[in-house]
């Protein structure tokens, strides 16, 4: 389906009723832009070739959006001044070579939840000049009116064109077209702009078709919610409820239990392997993978965080960083910097780890700042231990061997090296390395003679 199918998207709308600085489609729902979405569901049905209408605020990002959103790059047109989507719709035609008998996608920017199998469809759906989806719905405000003949579209009517007895029907235009080409390129070159916002509408071209004696097909969509414009922030935070459900339900149907959804806050990219229960208020986001039969939360904030299996992060934040199976993190941890905690570790609460390397079975279990470090399997870090990693300049790493036993209190000066066996007393500043087995008390630490 993709190679004959080209898609326009509209975004280049000044976006007023957001009264934002920012472009309506950058606004996010989810840890992502609106635009990302439509461009997603775009690259999930196949299609790959792809024009965004941009304006001059939008246009240097939407590189970077199309870039994470699918494998593929979209073309911008740059639409100024905005004249309507109609106006949008005949820049972006000026710009794309003439492919009669082609289909071309059109659909708005602002649509976010827009299901893939809703555009499949569409596309299905275009055997004549044009097919379009429309939503049946309670009260469809400012919406475009869908006036019908029988089975099919005889024109679309703005709310703020349309009379009182137009006002009053219940279907409305979703804004996703699938047209044939060469009938969408003669109907839009005749549009005027006589109308209440003095504007190129692209709905106009409906009407224009009907005229010339083509057939235009609705594609109802089962549910108006998913098909909703976003034009101002009461519409986006509702689009951002809708969102985080629909997340949430994905992961359930594959055997995640979440035990709160409402205040479970998920990113569509993250990986959540099947029995791995979320606890309430948890947000996990930015790519995050989570093994199978871990326990995320409750409260816990995952961003880039992979968590091995059987592993318990509760009541922590975790970011950029890895978690090895069977680990317990929390409550009350942060965690970050390409952390690494490793099989089976135990941290604690008030523990802050940051670019910290720990081996397999390492306890950090209370108050403790662990910064550019690497510990060994099974040392223990007693409470209120610093690596004391900044000079004041620089950052300097700390090096704690297999089988340590750091002592409450202790202040590691960086850079240091503490031997594998070696034990600091409670309170122990040490300002130079400590060799294997060695034992050290004080501040600075000198060395205690061997256990007899
Ligand atoms: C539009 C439709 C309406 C439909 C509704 C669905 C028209 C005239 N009206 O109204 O029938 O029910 O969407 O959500 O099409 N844009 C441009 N250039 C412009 C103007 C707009 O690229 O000059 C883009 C916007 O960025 C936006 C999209 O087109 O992504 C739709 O524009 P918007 O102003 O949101 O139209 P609505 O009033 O929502
Ligand atoms: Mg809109």
């Amino acid at each position: 389906m993709s190679a004959e199918v080209r898609a326009v998207v509209l975004a280049a709308g000044k976006g007023t009723r957001m009264k934002s600085e920012r472009p309506k489609v950058l606004h996010e729902l989810c840890g992502k832009p609106m635009l990302w979405y439509v461009l997603r569901a775009l690259h999930d049905a196949g299609v790959d070739d792809v024009t965004v209408v941009t304006n001059g605020d939008l246009s240097p990002h939407v590189a970077a959006v199309a870039s994470d959103a699918g494998d593929g790059t979209a073309r911008t047109v740059l639409q100024e001044p905005q004249l309507g989507t109609g106006h949008a719709v005949q820049m972006a035609l000026a710009a794309l070579e003439t492919r009669p008998g082609g289909t071309l996608l059109v659909l708005y920017g602002d649509m976010p939840l827009v299901p893939v199998d809703l555009v499949r469809c569409t596309i299905e759906a275009r055997r004549e000049a044009l097919a379009l989806v429309t939503a049946r719905m309670p009260l469809p405000s400012n919406f475009g009116r869908i006036v019908r003949d029988g089975e099919h579209v005889a024109r679309i009517v703005e709310a703020r064109d349309a009379s009182d007895e137009e006002l009053a029907l219940d279907e409305m235009n979703a804004g996703l077209y699938a047209f044939d080409e060469a009938k969408l390129r003669r109907a839009i070159a005749e549009l005027g702009r006589d109308n209440a916002q003095g504007e190129y509408y692209l709905t106009d071209t409906v009407g224009r078709l009907v005229a010339a004696g083509e057939r235009v097909r609705p594609v109802l969509a089962d549910d108006y919610r998913s098909v909703l414009g976003v034009n101002d922030r009461i519409e986006l935070a509702a689009a951002v409820a809708a969102l985080r459900r629909r997340l949430c339900e994905q992961h359930m149907r594959a055997g995640v239990t979440i035990a709160d959804p409402a205040t479970t806050y998920l990113e569509p990219d993250v990986e959540i392997a099947a029995d791995v229960t979320i606890l309430p208020n948890t947000t996990i986001g930015r790519r995050s993978q989570i093994g199978a039969h871990g326990e995320i939360g409750p409260n816990a904030r995952l961003q880039n965080a992979r968590i091995g299996e059987h592993a318990v992060v509760a009541d922590s934040v975790v970011i950029d960083s890895t978690i090895g199976d069977f680990a317990l993190v929390g409550p009350w941890a942060h965690v970050r910097g390409g952390t690494d905690v490793g099989m089976g570790a135990r941290i604690g609460n008030f523990v802050e780890l940051k670019t910290a390397a720990l081996g397999p079975g390492v306890k950090a279990s209370h108050l403790a700042y662990l910064g550019d470090v690497a510990v060994g399997a099974r040392s223990n870090i007693g409470a209120g231990t610093i690596t004391c990693n900044y000079d004041g300049v620089k950052k300097n790493r700390t090096t704690i061997g297999k089988d340590v036993f750091i002592g409450s209190n202790s202040s590691l000066v960086a850079p240091v090296a503490i031997g594998d066996d070696a034990a600091t007393g409670a309170g122990t500043v040490v300002i130079r390395d400590v060799a294997p087995g060695e034992r050290v008390v004080g501040n600075p630490a000198r060395t205690l003679p061997p256990k007899k």
